[in-house]
């Protein structure tokens, strides 16, 4: 059973292998409070943790004092307005201009398996998978029920969590909801840090570890996506972390719009960590009947440091978030002619980059920017999704059908979300922009977000998107959003409902993909923004893989891989190999590296393949013919985190091991040559230590425990930028 309630006592229980959750009722008022999450326990008997023996006791024996308790107290869904003076999750303005919210505990239920969220992506698991747990909890007076929702996975470290409220009071009532959370976690501070990933455009998803203490701190996103800058993720780590040890607990939000994830320590020194729809400029008009879903947070607590975090958030999005037909298949290697040939191409140009391509085991060739409208650079033509036959003679199906008789694939790119102001789109509808009327709406790289809250502009950029995709051989699309959201307004919306843009925008996009994915359920997407600011596991519901950053530098790309793998699959890690000196930092770096760094990712190349030296060209059938060699390990098999030039500053070193444990991959980076020093001793992980391993290309075998516990040995490379990778197979022990 993975969720149990125990009558008596009043609690329920939620296990996973590893870990368990409990929480209980309390008091005659109900109160749901939060009592223990970590290293499964065999009893479910902590409810002393809630400390409501001691002062200021429950309301129930201390009325006098009920905020003190109300205050101190680990609720498990903290609402505003009563007297808990911390981050609470929801907060309501009545009609009357109140905003107390009280719950207490009404009714539950247990299933197994999992629901979907209606509109929004979420994780997914069958009976044998996962066991739910709904709780009710409501407001009487003001007719409000909230529904707690949480799966408890039967083989991951997993416990998801999202709430759905509904204004069950009479037909007059209204209530605005001004700020939703999906999860709420009390625990004592015992010394955590946090660990968060940040950047910007092109330094997308580095790790930082910042000191927990008296106060709130968190990760935010008040952009409209979920941005370069933060991502909604956050984990408390237990002093001194490493990647096979200390305790973790990673919190990661489903959703690609507002966030914000918020933890600190309080007066009593307790941790109140809490993650949902960013409250900014959020006000949701809740007439009587209607239901508010909020999305999931995906919980997975290990004791075994990041490592096994990693892996079980790899292994939950990898088999219960997504769904695309690609999932579990092997993708074309593509090149892609973005930083090749930048708007500057046509037909001409395309096939022969194609047929280059084609000589050399390269599958799929992806047409990026500037094949449609009057787009000649990044100023124009969003919107006019209609071929520009100028540029493409012929259209898309003449380049298609010429890009397959040379036995390859052919994609394309799209931004369906966008219109530039010098469009035929924007001039017939300058009102289908986000907008306040009457202000000029800031730009943003020269381009308006559409109103795709309005069904009939919605509709347009359906049937747009159709007609190319039924136009040609399309097999592949990557969908791109390039701006932030600014100015917000919509036409369609009433004054009381326009605090809901943000999200009803999210939903729309939601929605396109949704459709995309049913009506086109063959066709491999690739989502993007402006390189990886889009990267979030809603979107991976949609799209099994996505374009990870900007920046292709292949030592750009270490830490930004890094934190981009601390949480997702490599399978889903947009990575290419580009032109040196690379066109974000100049930076030259050996083909080979560059080969190595994509490997880790999707793998594919990004360059104008008829200008390449003969030297890079020459190299591309062993780079392929490595893909198909490891991508099924890489894809599937299991990642550890070997060293990291973040924290070393001198290399990096990553490993995957199949499931079975028997083959790995270790790929090493030297980032910087060293002079005079011993050669490098590397720990392993993940292997069998009862078993004995080849180093392939050579007759050195090892045991797994040698490799894991005494290490390998790494020859020092000549020069910086140098990389290398290590097969390791399984064999016999008397081999
Ligand atoms: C941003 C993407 O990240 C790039 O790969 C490229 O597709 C450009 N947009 C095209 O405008």
């Amino acid at each position: 059973m993975a969720v149990t309630y125990f009558e008596n006592q009043k609690t329920f229980k939620l296990d996973t292998p590893n870990t368990s959750y409990i929480m209980g009722i309390q008091d005659q008022a109900g109160y749901l409070l939060h009592y223990y999450y970590g290293k499964k326990l065999n009893q479910p008997d902590v409810s002393h943790l809630a400390r409501t023996w001691e002062p200021p006791y429950t309301p129930e024996r201390n009325d006098r004092d009920k905020l003190s308790f109300l205050d101190a107290a680990p609720f498990e869904y903290p609402t505003g307005g009563i007297g808990d003076f911390r981050e609470h999750c929801l907060e309501i303005r009545t009609e009357g201009g109140h905003n107390a919210v009280e719950l207490s505990y009404r009714s539950h239920s247990i299933r197994r398996g999992k629901q979907s969220l209606p509109g929004l992506p979420a994780t997914f698991g069958t009976e044998a998978d996962c066991e739910s747990l709904s709780i009710i909890l409501s407001d009487e007076l003001l007719g409000l029920e909230v529904e707690l929702l949480y799966t408890a996975f039967t083989h991951l470290d997993v416990i998801t969590r999202s709430v759905k409220v509904t204004n069950l009071g009479t037909k007059e009532n209204v209530i605005f909801l001004t700020k939703v959370l999906s999860a709420c976690l009390d625990m004592d501070n015992q010394d955590y840090s946090m660990l968060s990933l940040h950047g910007a455009w092109a330094r997308e998803r580095r790790m930082q570890y910042r000191k927990l203490g008296i106060g709130r701190q968190g990760v935010f996103s008040e952009r409209g996506e979920t941005s370069h800058q933060d991502h909604p993720f956050i984990a408390l780590t237990s002093p001194n972390v490493t990647q096979t040890g200390g305790e973790v607990y990673g919190f990661h939000f489903v959703y690609s719009g507002n966030f914000e994830a918020q933890t600190g320590v309080d007066q009593f020194g307790v941790t109140r960590t809490v993650m949902g729809i960013n409250p900014y400029n959020f006000c949701w008009k809740l007439r009587s009947g209607e239901a508010f879903q909020a999305p999931e947070v995906v919980m997975v607590y290990s004791g075994e440091g990041l490592g096994h975090m990693t892996r079980t958030y790899h292994d939950l999005y990898r088999n219960h978030l997504i769904r695309s037909a690609w999932k579990d298949r092997k993708r074309p290697i593509l090149i892609n002619n973005w930083e090749g040939t930048y708007f500057d191409f046509n037909t001409e140009k395309l096939l022969a980059i194609a047929r280059g391509a084609a000589e050399l085991g390269i599958e799929m060739l992806v047409m990026d920017d500037g094949w449609f409208g009057n787009r000649f650079d990044d100023n124009r033509a969003l919107g006019d999704w209609f071929v520009n036959e100028q540029k493409l003679p012929g259209g898309l199906k003449y380049l298609a059908d010429e890009i397959n008789r040379l036995g390859m694939k052919f994609g394309i790119w799209m931004e369906p979300e966008m219109v530039s102001p010098d469009s035929d789109l924007y001039r017939a509808h300058p009102d289908w922009a986000i907008q306040v009327p009457g202000r000029r709406a800031g730009l943003c790289r020269n381009q308006y977000v559409l109103d795709l809250t309005r069904p009939e502009i919605l509709e347009y950029v359906w049937e747009r998107i159709c007609a190319i995709l039924k136009s040609a051989h399309i097999e592949y699309v990557k969908w791109d959003m390039n701006r932030q959201l600014a100015d917000l307004g919509s036409f369609a919306l009433e004054s009381d409902r326009q605090g809901e843009l943000y999200h009803r925008y999210v939903l729309a996009v939601y929605e396109l993909q949704e459709r995309l994915h049913r009506e086109f359920p063959e066709i491999l997407l690739e989502n993007c923004s402006g390189g990886g600011a889009r990267f979030d596991p809603g979107m991976l519901y949609y799209s099994p893989q996505i374009w990870c950053s900007d920046d292709t530098d292949a030592i750009e790309r270490l830490a930004i891989q890094e934190g981009t793998a601390l949480i997702y699959p490599l399978s889903t890690i947009g990575a290419h190999v580009s032109d040196c000196p690379n066109h974000t930092v100049g930076r030259i770096t050996p083909f080979e590296t560059r080969g190595h760094v994509a490997l880790a990712g999707t793998f594919g190349y990004e360059l104008d393949i008829t200008r390449l030296s003969q030297q890079d060209r020459d190299m591309i059938p062993r780079q392929v013919e490595l893909y198909h060699r490891y991508n099924d390990l890489v894809r599937e098999g299991d990642y550890y985190r070997i060293a990291s030039y973040r924290e070393n500053h001198e290399f990096d070193c990553w490993q995957v091991v199949s499931k079975d444990r028997k083959q790995a991959l270790v790929t090493f980076v030297q980032v910087l040559g060293r002079a005079n020093y011993h050669s490098r001793v590397l720990r392993l992980q993940g292997l069998d230590p009862d078993a004995c391993y080849r180093i392939q290309g050579t007759d050195r075998i090892f045991g797994g425990d040698t490799l894991m516990y005494a290490g390998l040995s790494m020859e020092n490379m000549w020069g910086d930028f140098r990389s290398g990778l290590i097969s390791l197979v399984r064999v016999a022990k008397n081999n």
